[in-house]
């Protein structure tokens, strides 16, 4: 049996390989996802098996601890920095001088990313350092070991021991869609790329890390024993034990093809997945390495070329000030139109007001805008040789531009905002749009434009009004058939379906998102309790931190939030949540039909019927296209399992299901009591 699991794991290893370091598929996802069922349920059923650098252990898991740190065995030293050609020119010269001989240089692409440091011990990787402060770092392995493209086990000819450096990255199309999501939920957005990569890469629970999708490319194999004297060689090498180098790798014999490759890769680079912001030389020759030697700080053998960030030049013509649904204003700069990076700039962020005061901006001034790794470009200063007969010097606004009302500015944050929550256009139009969202309450044909109508009309005036929009009214309004009427109502009554939870987090009570709405809901279990808590109760649930109890505390005592709340109450949306939900411990398994099979010997079987129903799930008998789990015991039943595999069920031993429901309930906040004790099982 040892054989077939073995077997199965190679297999699985080159088609890993195959997809996320060579990007060519051998098998379709489904065929690969069938055989990680079988090899994971093989391991299930023979335990004495069990391999930590199986491809079974890259979905992560959950347990929360600390990182350990680890010192280097070979201090990770950082490269200098060159900005002009005319440097790459000297350092070029220099080694020239030096060495008194030919050499070589490798040309790479310096991605822009977090660096790691893996080791290899017979073939497996054993652990994963970040940098650190250069001599130590933390052990991140658990997390690294879900990067699809970081080899677990290599092939061919590699040397017992190694280490290899290379940077990790998250993607660009990654990078945009976590943004688009932490954007819904109000969470704050990762700047670039790096950022949210290193920030991944720190995150306790490696489950949420294969999530994260992160990706790398490996540049510089250390150790005593290394298949070759030339860098180039050895990146080579470490393609062929299973390792992601990048193609875009030149070796150079001249100063010309190094100027070539820096020349070609600032405009190619743009088209590449990830984040890159230069270009990396290194002599090629590990002997000619060390005659050079080192500085305290970096290599003499290696320099780091950085790209320009891209700039262009243009007109400061106004500033405009924008007010969201939470009442951040947030200063935007209007720009004579200017190239740049392929788009045309209008306008760019302004961010806050020490930035501006930090600028020394005056209208009509000439201002650079750079995209760096960020999405929105930005103001990085001002041309003072250019300021002829400037206007005013630009300095933030006092009072709201929408309302009037003085903005406040809360101890901590570099926001300003308008506190008038409830009379202050922009803030109740959003609110309402918000409100009739599609994870809040849903409802159709109330999108911007027709709030924006209805509004106007005085027909809406806060959320509540939602629900006494007559047909009749809706009818009248231009653009607004009697279809379009009608759908509304309709959607409004269905919307008097949804769960408590989603209501509370329509409210768009200030940093209380998707995740905290739940855990308040499950955690009050009704809004009366809700507005009752104190601060101190608020804050003692779990993941409720200051800032948003005393947000809460804010919403419930401002009376005309209560007015609108019991007015929904009237209309009859869920307010508290429903007996099935009180009697729930949790939603992990919701929606779930799970067949239990085998012995147990953490909890008994009924046990385990009773926390299925209490999650959510539903309990099946006997295997079928509808199952989702399969709970295997000892002794699981032969036909189940085999009929499981075929069928592609997820199949789960008892600690990988208890684990699948405590960890998702806490997220979930299905286990929160209003002490805010987490109640577990075990
Ligand atoms: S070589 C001793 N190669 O840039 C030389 N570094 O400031 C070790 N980086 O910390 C580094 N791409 O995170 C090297 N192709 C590349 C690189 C690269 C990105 C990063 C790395 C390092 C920093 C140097």
């Amino acid at each position: 049996m040892k054989q077939t699991i073995d077997s199965l794991r190679r297999e699985l290893e080159q088609h890993n390989h195959a997809y996320y370091v060579l990007s060519n598929p051998q098998i379709s996802d489904f065929e690969f996802d069938q055989k990680m069922r079988e090899l994971q349920a093989l391991e299930l059923q023979y335990p004495e098996f069990f391999d930590p650098n199986s491809p079974t252990q890259r979905v992560g898991n959950d347990s929360v601890s600390g990182f350990e740190q680890v010192a280097h065995s070979y201090p990770m030293l950082s490269l200098g920095n060159t900005y002009s050609e005319a440097e790459v020119r000297d350092f070029y010269e220099r080694i020239r001088k030096t060495l008194q001989e030919s050499f070589d240089i490798v040309c790479e692409l310096k991605y822009d990313g977090t660096s790691i440091s893996l080791t290899y011990e017979h073939g497996l990787l054993v652990r994963a350092v970040t940098r650190g402060d250069g001599e130590k770092g933390d052990d991140v392995t658990a997390n690294v070991k879900t990067i699809r493209s970081i080899p677990l086990r290599l092939h061919g000819n590699y040397p017992d021991l190694f280490e290899i450096r290379g940077e990790i990255l998250m993607p660009w199309h990654v990078f945009d869609a976590i943004n688009k999501v932490r954007e819904e939920q109000e969470e704050p957005l990762f700047a670039n790329p790096r950022n949210a990569a290193s920030g991944t890469l720190k995150l306790q629970n490696s489950s949420t890390v294969a999530s994260r999708k992160l990706d790398a490319y490996l540049y510089y194999v250390l150790g005593s024993d290394l298949p070759s004297d030339l860098h180039s060689e050895n990146l080579q090498a470490a393609q062929s034990w299973g390792f992601k180098i990048s193609n875009a790798t030149q070796l150079c014999k001249s100063l010309t093809e190094v100027q070539a490759f820096i020349n070609h890769w600032d405009t190619a680079r743009k088209s590449l997945q990830v984040a890159t912001d230069g270009i990396v030389l290194k002599v090629n020759s590990m002997q000619q390495q060390k005659l050079l030697g080192f500085t305290a700080k970096s290599p003499r053998w290696a320099i780091a070329y950085k790209f320009q960030a891209e700039k262009a030049l243009t007109r400061l013509n106004a500033v405009a000030y924008q007010v969201g649904r939470t009442g951040a204003v947030t200063p935007v700069a209007n720009l004579d139109p200017v190239l740049l990076s392929g788009t045309t700039v209008k306008r760019a962020s302004l961010h806050n007001a020490d930035i501006i005061k930090a600028l020394d901006l005056h209208i009509g001034d000439m201002v650079f805008v750079e995209k760096g790794g960020e999405i929105i470009p930005k103001i990085t200063a001002v041309d003072f040789d250019a300021r002829f007969m400037v206007g005013d010097k630009v300095s933030f606004i006092k009072n709201c531009p929408e309302c009037g009302t003085p903005l406040v500015r809360y101890e901590g944050e570099a926001a300003h905002y308008c506190p008038n929550e409830t009379a202050c256009p922009p803030q109740i139009k959003g609110k309402m749009e918000h409100f009739v969202s599609r994870k809040a309450m849903n409802i159709d044909g109330l999108g911007s434009e027709t709030i924006h109508l209805l509004y106007e009309n005085k027909l809406l005036t806060n959320i509540a009004d939602i629900y006494e929009l007559k047909t009749s009214y809706l009818e009248r309004l231009e653009r607004l058939g009697s279809k379009s009427a009608l759908n509304i109502q309709a959607s409004c009554q269905k919307s008097l379906e949804v769960p408590f939870e989603r209501v509370l987090f329509g409210l768009g009570i200030r940093f209380v998102g998707e995740t905290i709405a739940k855990k308040l809901a499950f955690a009050f279990k009704n809004i009366e309790a809700m507005q009752a808590a104190t601060l101190e109760q608020l804050i003692a649930v779990d993941e409720i931190g200051e800032r948003i109890a005393q947000s809460v505390v804010a919403y419930f005592s401002n009376k005309k939030n209560i007015e609108v709340i019991s007015r929904l109450k009237r209309y009859g949306l869920q307010m508290s949540l429903t007996d099935n939900q009180l009697q729930k411990q949790g939603t992990s398994l919701d929606g779930l039909s799970v067949v239990i099979s085998g012995t147990f010997s953490v909890h008994a079987r009924d046990e385990y019927k009773r926390l299925i129903e209490q999650h959510g799930g539903k309990n099946q008998s006997g295997v079928s296209a509808k199952t989702n789990i399969l709970l295997a015991g000892e002794n699981v039943g032969p036909e189940k399992l085999k009929k499981a595999i075929n069928l592609g069920i997820q199949i789960m031993n008892e600690t990988e299901f208890l684990q699948k429901i405590k960890a998702k309930d806490n997220n979930d906040a299905g286990f929160v009591n209003t002490a805010g004790f987490v109640d577990t099982l075990f």
